[in-house]
């Protein structure tokens, strides 16, 4: 039997769990023609919940297309990947792609092949220079707007990892792609990324390009009681039994975050296999011992941190979820100068360490939590 829990891997099919309203939520209103920026702290199943999104509007005979920016480290890159994504994709026959290519976007001069294994792809030309680049890639992007209207249906497109524009094209491509989003009736879009505080940016600061352009929704964790099913299920099926206790104790060590709850449970699944008893106990020293094996990327983040910031880490691991910026935080740890560990704390989001979390600070890897609290003298 295989281990039911996968960790690092869309969540498809029987591993997705729950997640009903938001997939209900967001289906209407990109049926609708909404656009819609999905914020979350890393690892909470954006990149899961849109997959599983676009399977369900393509079953209810919407176009779809997911493009995952991390592919694509030029400008030249993300103009085939969103080709390949939005213009292949739409036909499968060769001449038909080349014909419908030749017609909507004639200045990329796009030569489509097809590969040994029936597989399409385009190369393109968008030029050198910034005028011939952004005329290039206004008209890729205008074609998904002629793709949904020639096919008489509501296309759907996903970027992930959205954040990397800015990287990508700098402020005239995201001003480029918000004039033609804009202009688009037929296309509907949903932004996603794993870099909340550069999302974030992007969304809520009146100079930038995304501002208002889109409902901003903040995807959370997923509730106790779904878990607690699609958990105790699971070990059933090997005869192991959750109780409360054991649940309570993986959901505390995860913090209830997806990726690390299944982390968790899929080495617990495999101690039970080996006949070890479900206890609170064993799921503590198993999320000891997860947190020792990544001591080495652990050492390695704290070797790029100040002494403050470590102190501030240390602070963190006792109490998740603490207002470290407040005065009676600062005071009782001596953390020094408020304007100083506020600066800290910036920086600590900013690489992804603390996540911001109902007003207070949280580790964004449990599991570095438990080490820091291990490794910390008091
Ligand atoms: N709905 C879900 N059901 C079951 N497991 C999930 C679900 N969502 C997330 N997970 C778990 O969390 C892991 C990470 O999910 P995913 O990659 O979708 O998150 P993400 O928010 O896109 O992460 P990142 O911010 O790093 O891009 C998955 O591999 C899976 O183990
Ligand atoms: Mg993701």
């Amino acid at each position: 039997m295989n281990n039911p829990f996968v960790y690092g891997e869309i969540a498809v099919g029987k591993a997705f769990v729950g997640r009903k309203e938001e997939l209900s939520d967001i289906a209407r209103g990109l049926e609708s023609g909404e656009r819609i920026f999905l914020i979350s702290p890393r690892r909470f199943g954006k990149t899961s919940l849109i997959v599983n999104l676009l399977e369900r509007l393509r079953n209810k005979g919407l176009l779809t297309a997911y493009i995952d920016l991390y592919r694509a480290a030029s400008l030249e890159q993300l103009a085939a990947l969103f080709a390949e994504e939005v213009l292949l994709k739409s036909e499968t026959k060769l001449e038909t792609v080349a014909r419908l290519a030749r017609e909507i976007v004639p200045l990329l001069r796009p030569k489509i092949s097809v590969d040994q294994d029936g597989q399409l792809s385009a190369a393109l030309d968008i030029g050198r220079s910034p005028g011939e680049q952004s005329a290039a890639l206004a008209e890729l992007l205008n074609a998904a707007e002629k793709i949904a209207r020639r096919r008489g249906k509501r296309l759907v497109i996903a970027f992930d990892e959205f954040q990397e524009v800015a990287g990508l094209g700098g402020e005239s491509l995201e001003k480029l792609m918000r004039s033609v989003f804009q202009g688009h009736h037929n296309v509907s879009y949903i932004f996603s990324g794993s870099k909340q505080h550069l999302i974030e940016d992007m969304v809520n600061n009146k100079n930038r390009a995304f501002y208002k352009l889109g409902r901003v929704l903040f995807l959370g964790k997923i509730p106790e009681k779904d878990f607690r099913a699609f958990i105790t299920e699971r070990f059933a099926a090997i005869d192991a039994t959750v109780n409360e206790a054991a649940f309570r104790r993986i959901l505390s060590e995860t913090a209830s975050i997806p990726y690390y709850v299944q982390y968790l449970c899929s080495f617990l699944w495999n101690k039970c296999r080996e006949g070890s008893g479900l206890s609170e106990k064993l799921v503590a020293e198993t999320a000891a011992h997860i947190a020792d094996t990544q001591a080495p990327l652990y050492l390695g983040m704290l070797e790029h941190l100040t002494l403050k910031q470590r102190k501030i880490l240390q602070v963190a691991s006792r109490n998740p979820g603490e207002k470290l910026y407040s005065h009676d935080v600062i005071e009782r740890n001596r953390l020094g100068p408020a304007p100083t560990v506020q600066v800290s704390l910036n920086l600590l989001l900013k690489k992804g360490i603390l996540e911001k979390e109902n007003g207070g600070y949280a580790f964004s890897d449990p599991f570095f939590r438990l080490w820091v609290l291990k490794n910390s003298l008091t």
